[in-house]
């Protein structure tokens, strides 16, 4: 029956004694590796709301709002419609895609887009409705 070979087990058992010597380092290597990744959690401010809620650099600024209880506009989702646009006062958020629908004068003067913007990161943003 196979068995899973990992690298550790694949090199210490070569018989290469240069090998066997690296087994405390290749221990390290195993346990970097075996080691979850979590994304960086930021917290964002919406309007004059009194609790900020989480928001995890893996998922958009509107998910995370919306997961939170807060009614965010949305249409689209996608950067297109412009429905969700909110104002950024303060942090950082990222994109994924090349240019979403906004100018170079809108996300200048802080618009943004919640539907297709990943926090980087902690926000103070409001919504227009
Ligand atoms: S919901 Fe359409 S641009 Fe955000």
């Amino acid at each position: 029956m196979p068995t899973k070979t990992t690298l550790a087990d694949a090199v210490s058992g070569s018989g290469d004694s240069s090998w066997q010597q690296s087994d405390s380092l290749l221990g390290k290597i195993k346990a970097v590796l075996d080691t979850p990744t979590t994304p960086p959690h930021f917290q964002a401010q919406l309007d004059s709301q009194a609790t900020p809620f989480g928001a995890s650099a893996d998922q958009t600024v509107l998910l995370s709002a919306l997961a939170a209880g807060h009614e965010l506009l949305s249409s689209c989702r996608n950067g297109v419609c412009r429905t969700c646009i909110c104002r950024l006062h303060s942090g950082r958020v990222t994109y994924r895609m090349d240019w979403p629908g906004l100018s170079a004068e809108e996300k200048a003067a802080g618009w943004f887009l919640p539907c297709v913007a990943y926090p980087a990161s902690d926000l103070c943003i409001s919504s227009i409705d």
